[in-house]
């Protein structure tokens, strides 16, 4: 028997994988493989809801599995999945549609924030978004959620939609708990936008040291600090977050006070934390090489985890439906 609490999550398949991903959720998703029963979802049918090439979509779930894989999400310890091969998604959407109100949908801030962005493609998908992302996790009737605090309003939802449809059909599906993720904002090389794709503010987790090292070298630091003789207030800079988060103890308490000193300059700073940033990725980035020589062996990881994932939702959805009133009562 299986003790441990069912966790559910999901992320984009939006190509390059960065920092912020790995420090923000999928760091998190490594360490709780060993806390839960974790299913993994890569959620494209939630990327379609903006414009997008479809004949670039398989590489983006390509690079968005390797970096998963390469960071340590295992798909021997957990269920690591791609949406679209797990229909039974869409079924439920729809059932959860029904309870959803309009007026409900229409409050929630990405959606606001999206509908922004892409007044010219105001698509019902925007609208409906946390509706399948409310699918994805009664699905597999899962406990507990680890998401960012960006998705804590589309987790208040999916417990309504929970709430709702039981109330309405009877029980089938527990209230899924949030679960916030450990680490902060990531803010990005601009220092102000939480590291994001679209804000071409990255650091990519695959990228070459080279590469990596062109980004850093443009970060922004104190931006009172005009001269290498001015005093340095790691406090408000950036690239000192980035250090609290991934170098040596040692190493954050030398910068913090030679910072202040100002006897090194930003320049020294960054270097320092190329260093690090090299030794935590320096390792995920050779696994990634050794994947991507063999696409069709994730794709079969991938391949393998639906048939698990499949498994999970037909069961619900067999009595999702009897509650229905679709095809034979439930036992
Ligand atoms: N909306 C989430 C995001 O943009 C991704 C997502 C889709 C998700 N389905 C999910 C997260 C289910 C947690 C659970 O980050």
């Amino acid at each position: 028997m299986n003790a441990k609490k069912r966790a559910f999550s999901g992320i984009q398949p939006t190509g390059k994988v960065h920092l912020g991903n790995l420090l923000g959720a999928i760091r998190n998703w490594v360490d709780l493989q060993d806390v839960y029963d974790c299913t993994f979802c890569i959620v494209d049918w939630h990327a379609m809801t903006v414009d997008y090439d479809p004949s670039q979509m398989r590489a983006r779930i390509l690079d968005c599995a390797v970096a998963l894989i390469a960071s340590g999400v295992d798909p021997n310890r957990c269920t690591l999945f791609v949406q679209s091969d797990v229909p039974e998604h869409t079924e439920l959407a729809w059932y959860l549609m029904t309870c959803a109100p309009v007026s409900r949908l229409e409050l929630q801030t990405q959606y606001k924030d999206k509908s922004a962005q892409h007044a010219e493609n105001l698509n019902a998908g925007l609208l409906t978004y946390p509706v399948l992302q409310a699918a994805d996790i009664l699905a597999h009737r899962a406990e507990v959620v680890p998401v960012g605090e960006d998705q804590a309003q589309h987790l208040e939802l999916s417990r309504e939609l929970a709430r709702k449809f039981n109330n309405r059909f009877g029980f089938v599906f527990p209230e899924p708990e949030t679960v916030l993720t450990p680490a902060r904002r990531i803010l990005g090389t601009d220092g102000k936008a939480k590291m994001s794709k679209s804000k071409d503010n990255t650091l990519d987790v695959l990228a070459t040291p080279d590469e990596l090292w062109a980004k850093l070298r443009g970060a922004v630091t104190d931006e009172q600090r005009l001269r290498r003789a001015d005093p340095g207030r790691p406090e408000v800079c950036n690239v000192f977050s980035w250090h609290r988060l991934l170098s040596p103890e040692t190493t954050v308490a030398e910068i913090e006070g030679a910072c202040r000193a100002a006897s090194i300059g930003c320049i020294d700073c960054k270097k320092k934390f190329h260093e690090s940033l090299l030794a935590a990725l320096d390792p995920i980035r050779a696994k990634a090489e050794a994947l991507y020589a063999n696409p069709d062996a994730v794709f079969a990881m991938l391949a393998e985890g639906a048939a698990k994932a499949r498994r999970s939702a037909r069961e619900t959805m067999a009595l999702a439906r009897a509650r229905c009133g679709f095809g034979p009562p439930p036992v």
